[in-house]
């Protein structure tokens, strides 16, 4: 029998609570997550704000008068300095796509209030922490790969994480690519999409990382395979049904991502 995946709550526990936010982080880790899993993005003036868009999201922001936003373009985080997203409010109304989240006033948390927060209150939870950019969001939605990792190493070096309780992720490989150039230590998740193909995919790297994480619609027991013979492991997103999940630890998921880390907990107590 397969050994148990460790837990990681997708963007805190977006199942029941506003995501990434201070809240959902604390609820994620006291039903017992091993990892919190969030997105970071940087704001004009330089700080590492906890966020999966480089935008107040229409579907669940509400700025700081408590009015809709009309449109995903208005609020680029990049041009908005940490006092002013701080206005808005990303919890009070609750996603459409995930009804059975509870609403509570929250704003974006820095990344540093995210870790102080949770190493008071649960110092054996780790950060999986995504580092969001892309090439076309180059001086738009981020800056580019070395200033974005140089800001967000400089965050973590304030910290002094134990390695077991840190991993950066990121779709972009020049951004992992700086953060390794950076510090060599550090656990790296290399996040796929649209298409796996396991060489082709660890190519665009200069380093091998230790986790290799796909959409898990795009695995199978093949491909699965492919990546824990090479002695990676294996981190499956998002996976949110039970069967998903009974699935990926039967392909040898090392670490499953799942937006309702209760269901996982339940499903790994039947085990
Ligand atoms: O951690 C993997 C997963 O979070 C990547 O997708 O879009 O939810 O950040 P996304
Ligand atoms: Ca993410």
């Amino acid at each position: 029998m397969q050994s148990a995946p460790l837990v990681h709550g997708h963007r805190g526990f977006r199942g029941q609570w506003p995501e990434n936010t201070l809240t959902g982080f604390e609820k994620a880790a006291a039903l017992g997550v091993d990892f919190v899993e969030l997105d970071v993005v940087i704001s004009s003036d330089n700080k590492v704000v906890v966020s999966h868009d480089p935008y107040m999201n229409m579907k669940f922001c509400l700025d700081s008068a408590g009015n809709g936003i009309a449109d995903d373009q208005t609020f680029n985080l990049y041009k908005m300095r940490y006092e002013e997203i701080a206005r808005f409010d990303c919890g009070t109304k609750v996603n459409a796509d995930f009804p059975e989240q509870q609403a509570v006033a929250e704003r974006k948390p820095l990344l540093s209030e995210v870790i102080e927060s949770l190493q008071r209150s649960h110092p054996s939870v780790g950060f999986n922490i995504e580092i969001k950019s892309d090439e076309q969001g180059d001086n738009i939605y981020q800056p580019p790969p070395h200033r974005n990792a140089a800001l967000v190493m400089d965050l973590l070096n304030q910290f002094n994480l134990k390695k077991e309780l840190l991993i950066v992720q990121s779709f972009d490989p020049r951004i992992l690519d700086c953060m390794h150039a950076l510090d060599k230590h550090i656990p790296y998740s290399l996040l796929v999409e649209g298409e796996v193909n396991v060489a082709e995919n660890l190519s665009t790297l200069s380093f091998m990382p230790d986790y290799f994480a796909p959409d898990f619609t795009l695995l199978t027991v093949d491909i699965a395979s492919q990546i824990r013979a090479r002695g990676l492991r294996l981190m499956p997103w998002t996976v949110n049904e039970q069967s998903d999940m009974d699935l990926m630890i039967e392909w040898g998921a090392t670490d499953i991502i799942t937006d309702y880390p209760d269901r996982l907990v339940e499903q790994l107590k039947k085990r």
